[in-house]
């Protein structure tokens, strides 16, 4: 095909169709900044739940709160004074996030009771079909250009995978999926699992309950809160803020502010701001903690075995069943307030012995004891693959979970070879062991809306991260957890559940995820153009020399959009570098 100049105006800008999976703190982030940012582009975001929310709308087991400060667990331009705790509650998190919904009324793009199935790259439109599943079963079909899957790392729950779950008559809930018909006060209860959520709702239950008992399968940590300051800590903390000091060393342990430091934090926003940062730089500085062998680990360690084995008392068999051999943070850092006085507590027993299956009264453990319950509760965590659990398919019809069976294959957390088009907030690599990730699924979406008009404004039809910088990025970050306590032996789901696995984490701090995000290295891209010679794409035979686009071609006819304006509208948009002051400047 000769090369032909286009009859268009300079990056004219096609209609764009985004659809989101998922209206958690990803999926309304999204919503905000397409309709900031972008023109000319539908935003459709389905949802499988009847509201908005995510984690904080699903998880409401009793004591389900926030592991880090609530002040730095916002997005991180909008602060929120009201927050009552320290480490809120899920009912304050749920509600800053539909106050965020309702503000920009962000209800408007979202359909709930939608269950995205199946998204499959079709390589001659570039877009990808979506099939939808709504609340009566019936599926729909829709189509983008872009597909944003912010349906959540810890989102799809799982049962025990112990046999016999249906048998049991009493009420089984799942942390994940709590029941509020259940009713646990004065009766028998199990709970089944002592990760983050686990150690949340022991020390709820064991206050109602008549008796609890807790089957521990694997040792944990349990750490002091994350986000306090250490007495003798190196603080952060301007000397004229002596209040700021007086907080951090409370959030040690969890605690309610008093109604003054609320409305303190509602009249200066500047102090609220100082404390945030306080606080991010407190968390942001720990990452000694998390190298093997480091002063700081070893510190860490000690002291938390130290604390452990105070809080047990003499109880050799537990201490011995719970304090891992593991160094701390290999799985995620558990700051359990009050889980292990609970669970020395008069009503409460430890299983040592594994399950063997659930009976018709309870659990029958593999040494043979029947233990009877009235309420089964599960803690037992999600499926996590860091796969989308709709069924995507890229290029080639290639179904990303069968693709990614052994090892994920993903550039800098956010986007696949193989699967054009398609990003993801918080994927693998993502800075899941650091702290707070809102900060983090905020760059990554800005860095997908600047992906996306690029896209809209160049002629790209399909664009995808190499493979050869995929490959490097790996190699890199496998190179640098070689040292980190989340490489060493641990089942964790920061390796997808695996005990022997790569730890899907990000190689650093946060500030360094966030400068990485920050700047978009369009180099590793590889890009299809709407206007060119193209070849099918087979994965035996594809070989990209032979591709010939015409990548310029958005250039157009030597105008631009404000050309086709009248004269006295082109003052503005035709000449605006002609300024008075160094402002930035964009011609339409
Ligand atoms: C109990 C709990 C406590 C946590 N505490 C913290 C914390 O203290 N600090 C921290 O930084 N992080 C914490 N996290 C991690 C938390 O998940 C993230 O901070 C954040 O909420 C992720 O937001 P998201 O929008 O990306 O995902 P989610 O909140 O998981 O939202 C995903 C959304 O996608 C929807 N969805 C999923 N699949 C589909 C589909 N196929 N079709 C349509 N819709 C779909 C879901 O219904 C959901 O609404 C916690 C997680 C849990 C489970
Ligand atoms: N406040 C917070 O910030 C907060 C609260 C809750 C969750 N979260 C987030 O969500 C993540 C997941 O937490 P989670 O506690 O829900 O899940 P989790 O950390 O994966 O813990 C699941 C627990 O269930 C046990 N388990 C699973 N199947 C079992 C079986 N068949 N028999 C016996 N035990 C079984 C696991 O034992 P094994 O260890 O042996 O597998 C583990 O103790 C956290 O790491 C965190 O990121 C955060």
């Amino acid at each position: 095909m000769p090369y032909r100049v286009l009859d268009q105006p300079h990056s004219q800008r096609r209609k764009w169709r985004i659809i989101c999976v998922g209206a958690g703190a990803s999926g309304l982030y999204l919503a905000y900044r397409v309709e900031q940012r972008m023109k000319d582009t539908e935003l459709v975001i389905y949802e499988k739940n009847s509201d908005v929310g995510g984690t904080w709308l699903e998880n409401t087991y009793p004591g389900c709160a926030c592991d880090v400060p609530a002040h730095i667990y916002t997005y991180s331009f909008r602060p929120n004074p009201k927050f009552t705790s320290y480490y809120a509650g899920n009912e304050e998190i749920e509600e800053y996030f539909k106050d965020f919904e309702e503000e920009f009324n962000l209800r408007r793009f979202i359909q709930f009771q939608s269950t995205v199935v199946k998204a499959e790259w079709k390589d001659d439109e570039g877009i990808y079909e979506v099939e939808i599943r709504d609340a009566q079963g019936n599926i729909k079909k829709d189509w983008c250009n872009a597909l944003i899957n912010c349906s959540g790392v810890l989102n799809n729950w799982k049962w025990p995978d112990i046999p016999g779950r249906t048998s049991f008559k009493g009420d089984m809930v799942h942390t994940a999926a709590w029941d509020k018909k259940v009713k646990p006060a004065g009766k028998k209860v199990a709970i089944i699992g002592i990760g983050s959520s686990g150690i949340q709702v022991l020390p709820q239950m064991q206050k109602i309950a008549s008796s609890v008992k807790v089957f521990l399968r694997s040792p944990v940590w349990i750490t002091p809160q994350l986000g306090g300051l250490g007495a003798e800590s190196d603080s952060p903390v301007p000397d004229d803020k002596p209040i700021i000091t007086d907080i951090l060393l409370r959030g040690q342990q969890p605690f309610k502010f008093t109604p003054e430091e609320v409305s303190m934090f509602k009249q200066d926003p500047e102090l609220l701001l100082t404390l945030r940062r306080c606080m991010e730089v407190v968390i942001c500085s720990s990452l000694d903690a998390f190298r093997v062998g480091s002063p700081k680990q070893i510190l860490v360690q000690q002291l938390v075995q130290k604390q452990m084995e105070e809080k047990l008392g003499d109880n050799e068999e537990l201490k011995k069943a719970i304090i891992p051999k593991f160094p701390v943070g290999c799985r995620r850092p558990t700051p359990g307030a009050g889980f292990l006085e609970a669970l020395v507590a008069d009503n409460v027993t430890p299983v040592y012995a594994p399950i063997d299956c659930f009976t018709e009264t309870g659990i029958k453990t593999k040494d043979g004891v029947n233990h009877e319950f009235d309420v089964i509760v599960c803690a037992t965590g999600f499926n996590i693959g860091f796969v989308p659990f709709f069924d995507l398919k890229g290029r080639g019809g290639i179904s990303m979970r069968e693709a990614w069976s052994e090892q994920a294959c993903c550039y800098l957390g956010i986007a696949a070879p193989g699967y054009p088009n398609y990003f993801t907030p918080l994927g693998p690599r993502g800075p899941w062991g650091n702290g707070t990730v809102l900060v983090a699924l905020e760059l990554n979406i800005d860095y997908f809306i600047t992906m996306m008009i690029k896209m809209q404004t160049q002629d790209i039809k399909a664009c995808e991260p190499s493979l050869k910088a995929t490959n490097e990025f790996s190699q890199h970050a496998d190179e640098w957890h070689m040292g980190s306590v989340w490489n060493q032996n641990c089942r964790s789901w920061y390796k997808r559940g695996g005990e022997n696995s790569k730890p899907y984490l990000w190689c650093g701090t946060t500030p360094s995820y966030l400068k990485t995000q920050s700047t978009i290295r369009f180099e590793d891209f590889d890009y299809e153009y709407l206007h060119g010679n193209r070849q099918e794409f087979s994965p035996a035979t594809f070989n990209p020399d032979l591709l010939t686009y015409f990548r310029f071609a958005y250039i157009g006819n030597g105008l631009v959009g404000a050309d086709y304006l009248p004269m006295k509208e082109k003052l503005d948009k035709l000449v605006p570098y002609l300024r008075l002051s160094d402002t930035p400047w964009e011609i339409e």
